[in-house]
């Protein structure tokens, strides 16, 4: 069965109404990243740290998936094998019904203890993690998420699924932030790639990507579409 291996990033979401980070009106237009998102912000400012995530899980939980993402949950029930790789924190793919979903950076929906990574908990209704809420070993809660300076979740793992790929999908990522832009080179070579992105055509200069300049909810459904009506996934993969 083709295996498609989809890296997505910010631009996915941003239809749902989920803040991006580089565009003109993105995060790092309005926050210094350096006082927000590194262990440095947290060692110096945990109240600020935490309020700046308390209003990012606000943002994801008042969010509903879009077009781009169902399309890519429908995907899964046509003959292929689909592992999403997401750099980002929200759980719109697993809302949209998608199945293998590895979050690069971290889930907004949980907080680990301070101290001990492996202590997760699971964030319920509306709960934020404020100054003195508690891991089971009493140390302060802080988002699982990953900061700058600090080791990519599952990475791994992440490149075993990229090694497998007969197909790739970029979607939303402005491709600046490493590890993450560095999995597409664990795809081999003769794979097909695209690039969905309203910048698709700068991010895919100078290599054998194809771009599909747009918005992920116009592209998306249209390509997954595609696939279905032409039978895409039931001829062998390109280099098979
Ligand atoms: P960026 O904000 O860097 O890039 C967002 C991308 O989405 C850009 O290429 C936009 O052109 C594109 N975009 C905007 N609207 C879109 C739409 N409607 N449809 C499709 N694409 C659209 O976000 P990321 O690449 O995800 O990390 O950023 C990577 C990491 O940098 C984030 O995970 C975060 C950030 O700092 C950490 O916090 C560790």
């Amino acid at each position: 069965m083709p295996h498609v291996v989809v890296l997505t990033g910010a631009g996915i979401s941003a239809e749902s109404g989920i803040s991006t980070f580089r565009d003109n009106n993105g995060l790092w237009a309005s926050h210094r990243l350096e006082d927000v998102a590194t262990p440095e912000a947290w060692e110096r400012d945990p109240e600020g740290v935490l309020a700046f995530y308390n209003e990012r899980r606000r943002e994801v939980r008042r969010a509903q998936p879009n077009a781009a993402h169902e399309a890519l949950a429908r995907l899964e029930r046509h003959n292929c094998r689909v592992s999403i790789v997401t750099q980002n924190i929200d759980d719109l793919h697993e809302r949209a019904g998608s199945r293998d979903v590895l979050h690069l950076h971290g889930d907004i929906g949980k907080a680990r203890s301070s101290v001990d990574p492996r202590l997760l908990y699971r964030l319920r209704g509306e709960e934020t993690i404020e100054i003195g809420h508690m891991c089971d070993h009493n140390y302060q809660l802080r988002p699982h998420v990953v900061w700058f300076g600090e080791q990519v979740l599952l990475y791994d793992t992440a490149c075993h699924i990229m090694a497998d790929a007969d197909w790739v999908l970029v979607i939303g990522t402005s491709l600046s932030v490493m590890p993450a832009a560095a999995l597409l080179d664990e795809a081999p070579a003769h794979v097909t790639r695209m690039v969905i992105d309203p910048d698709a055509v700068a991010l895919a200069r100078g290599t054998d990507a194809i771009p599909m300049a747009g918005k992920a909810s116009e592209i998306v459904p249209e390509l997954v579409e595609h696939f279905i009506a032409h039978r895409v996934f039931e001829q062998p993969a390109r280099g098979q």
